[in-house]
């Protein structure tokens, strides 16, 4: 079984799919914990992404993991250093290369393939499963969202503002929503939550009601 989760930075994704998971115990597979592992490889190596050979070779040389919802990087755990502001900055531009795509999509049915899963992520219902048992696309006001990013990270060390952090999201969603390969969209099957105004459980609930339903 596939579910998919799609939809904004913010509106709620990965703890809705993380508990879901738990919940149901299928995998659970953060789709953009593994494009910002690509970019914080990139930066770390300071390869540009614009010097596209550097990029598929670098690619080429990269093994990722989940083991128990952390991601491992060529065998290291990286599911904090992928947090940072810096590797949210570069990761739209990362997302939007197509062999980079390619990639990640292959890994990410790879893993579908093998067990039943819930992923999250931009293009899960529309590209790499479109025929995910069930489809959903949560949203919410990015003022909401962008308070609830700003939440998860005020107690980290680094420092950001909740208007940088509305800036970012705004930002993201128009470059995630308009590039060229896989746009951020709405899968027609999928059925959309506005999760603005309701709590976590009471979206995890609405969830597991659709999906032990059918
Ligand atoms: O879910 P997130 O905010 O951690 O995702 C980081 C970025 O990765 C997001 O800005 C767009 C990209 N992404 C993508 O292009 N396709 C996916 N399936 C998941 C994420």
């Amino acid at each position: 079984m596939i579910i998919a989760i799609d939809g904004p930075a913010g509106a709620g994704k990965s703890t809705i799919a993380k508990k879901i998971a738990e919940i149901i115990n299928i995998e659970y597979i953060d789709t953009g914990a593994m494009y910002r592992a690509v970019s914080y490889k990139l930066l770390n190596k300071g390869i540009n992404t614009s010097d596209f050979q550097d990029v598929v070779k670098c690619l080429l040389e990269t093994e990722i993991d989940f083991r128990n919802n952390h991601i491992y990087l060529d065998s290291k755990d990286v599911s904090d250093l992928i947090r940072t502001s810096e590797v949210t900055s570069l990761v739209s531009e990362v997302s939007a290369i197509k062999e980079v795509r390619d990639k990640l999509v292959y890994l990410q049915r790879k893993i579908g393939e093998r067990k039943s899963a819930i992923l999250d992520g931009r293009d899960i219902g529309t590209v790499v499963f479109p025929n995910a048992d069930f489809k959903f696309f949560l949203t919410a006001r990015p003022d909401v969202r962008a308070l609830r990013r700003y939440e998860e990270i005020k107690d980290k060390a680094e420092k950001v503002s909740l208007e940088e952090i509305t800036k970012s999201i705004i930002e993201r969603d128009l470059k995630d929503t308009s590039r060229e390969i896989s746009p951020l969209k709405k899968a027609d099957d999928a059925i959309e939550i506005d999760t603005s105004d309701k709590g976590i459980e009471e979206v995890v609930s609405e969830i597991i009601r659709i999906v032990k339903g059918a």
